[in-house]
């Protein structure tokens, strides 16, 4: 396994109709091996062109990546991405789905299979191998994602947002099923997510990413220990840690609206939360959390 780090890199877009867009500007990190980092930011930051970078499918404008020694210049098999909307095959059945990346790679049936099988239990879908992706519900059809990528048994997890269209119960289930994965399996993880109190329970660290062009912000370490119940969430403790991030990531916020609504001076807070229904519920449960601590 291998830590990753980031050397001033910058990614500029250029415009169809002339012009450029700078999205991300001189971004210097260091992710160790086997960490948990969450990255939240505000909507077009520059996180999922990050993650797209470090996964290789896009080239930055200027600086390097090095994952452990070795620098990432294209996509490999020691980096998996699990994106937002899961990508599966719907003419694969589970163990085909999972299987894929192995039949890419040359396996025989044999082994594909077996490999295929140990990740499909460790995802909680043993049983369901001979399902088809329409047959199963969003929570389900995200940990084939999940094992999919982890059958290539990579070195690094990105993730964007992965869980960002299950719905709240789901969404708290797979994020405690992640950890226990993660305990077992130690990759080191880069997982992006607009939901604070998501990014604060699962990760070691949680970067702030700047309004565009996104630059790193903050660095919060997140000492709680593990294993971590659901119910820590409800703790004074990881509260703070919430409450602490969305500080960090208001201004930001609020700079971003103004972006993208050209400068118009408006109050910013329910824009947001009518575009970001569960950060509104974070706030909600903040407000609740003080006023149980009033
Ligand atoms: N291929 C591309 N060409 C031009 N602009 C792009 C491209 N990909 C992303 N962008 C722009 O880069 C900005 C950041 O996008 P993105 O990385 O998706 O942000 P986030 O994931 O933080 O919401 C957005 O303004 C988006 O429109
Ligand atoms: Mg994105």
């Amino acid at each position: 396994m291998a830590g990753l780090k980031t050397i001033g890199l910058y990614k500029i877009f250029y415009q169809r109709g002339g012009g450029v867009i700078e999205v991300l500007r001189n971004i210097n990190l260091e992710i160790s091996e086997g960490e948990f980092v969450s990255l939240v930011g505000p909507s077009g930051c520059g996180k999922t062109t990050f993650l797209r970078i470090l996964h290789g499918l896009i080239k930055p404008s200027l600086g390097r990546i090095l994952l452990g020694e070795k620098e990432v210049t294209c996509p490999g098999a020691e980096r998996g991405f699990v994106f937002q909307d899961d990508n599966l095959f719907p003419w694969r059945n589970v163990l085909d789905n999972v299987a894929f990346g192995l039949q890419v790679q040359g396996a025989s049936k044999r082994e594909r299979y077996a490999r295929s099988q140990k990740f499909i239990n460790l995802v909680g879908l043993k049983g369901f191998e001979r399902h088809f992706p329409h047959e199963l519900s969003g929570g389900m059809r995200q940990r084939v994602n999940l094992a999919r990528a982890l059958v290539l048994n990579p070195e690094m997890l990105l993730m964007d947002e992965p869980f960002a269209s299950l719905d709240a119960q789901t969404r708290e289930i797979m994020q405690g099923e992640l950890l226990k994965i993660w305990q077992r399996q130690h990759k080191t993880v880069l997982f992006v997510t607009h939901q604070i109190d998501e990014a604060v329970y699962l990760a070691d660290r949680v970067l702030v990413f700047g309004a565009r062009p996104g630059s790193l912000k903050a660095s919060l370490d997140i000492d709680i220990e593990r294993p971590r119940p659901l119910e820590i969430k409800r703790t004074p403790r990881f509260i703070a840690y919430v409450d602490a991030v969305w500080k960090l990531i208001e201004e930001e916020v609020r700079e971003s609206m103004l972006l993208l609504s050209g400068g118009r001076q408006e109050d910013f807070t329910e824009e947001w939360e009518a575009s970001n229904g569960d950060q509104g519920g974070d706030r909600a449960h903040r407000e609740g959390a003080s006023s149980h601590r009033s």
